[in-house]
């Protein structure tokens, strides 16, 4: 993909190359292709657009500015192993690549580490047509199966409770009063 769009651009042609979502999320032929144009001297723009991440925000309810979220693509999560924070939410894309053998144990041992194996996992595909119906379908994390997933799956995995809010730094900013409860942060 990237060698078909830098030849277009070497013969001069103006060139528009789309992809599935949002270019920037998980595609790695946009983000090279731009790297190898702007190298060779070619003027480069990418426009965003709504990705699965957006549409799982919509469709799950999820506030990503409340609770916070991280998001992945699930191979590089599982070979670099980044901290984890159950504190906040997890999106982890392209979990389909995990259907063969062993990487889906492999994930949920590592998830196991933080996460209690109740915890509700969401497997979520959004509608690829606005009038058809998002799948979202909720299952314990020690229950996730293989077979549960396709090439568009994308998980989610929401925080494990809210960290409490530090009083003495909300009270500072003037969001609580010291009489109140933790519920009472204004808005
Ligand atoms: C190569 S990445 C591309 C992501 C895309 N650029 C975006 O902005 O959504 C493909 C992954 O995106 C997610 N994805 C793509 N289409 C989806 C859909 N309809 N519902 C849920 N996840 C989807 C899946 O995790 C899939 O494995």
């Amino acid at each position: 993909m990237v060698e078909a769009i830098l030849g277009d651009l070497r013969i001069d042609l103006n060139v528009c190359a789309a992809f599935g979502g949002h270019p920037a999320l998980c595609v790695y032929p946009s983000h090279e292709a731009m790297r190898r144009a702007r190298q060779e001297g070619f003027a480069t723009t990418m426009l965003p657009a709504i990705s699965t991440a957006d549409c799982l925000f919509a469709d799950l309810g999820v506030d990503p500015g409340r609770d916070g979220c991280r998001m992945f693509d699930v191979t590089e999560f599982l070979a670099r192993r980044p901290s984890l924070d159950p504190q906040t939410g997890l999106i982890l894309f392209q979990v389909g690549t995990l259907r063969r053998r062993g990487a889906l144990r492999s994930l949920k041992e590592m998830l196991c580490e933080k996460y209690p194996a109740t915890h509700p996992v969401v497997i979520y595909e959004a509608a690829l047509v606005t009038t058809w119906q998002p799948f979202i379908r909720r299952v314990a994390l020690s229950s996730l199966q293989p077979s549960a997933l396709t090439w568009v799956s994308t998980l989610y995995l929401p925080p494990t409770k809210r960290p409490p809010v530090d009083r003495e730094m909300a009270e500072r900013l003037g969001l609580i009063r010291s009489t109140r409860s933790d519920t009472d942060l204004r808005q």
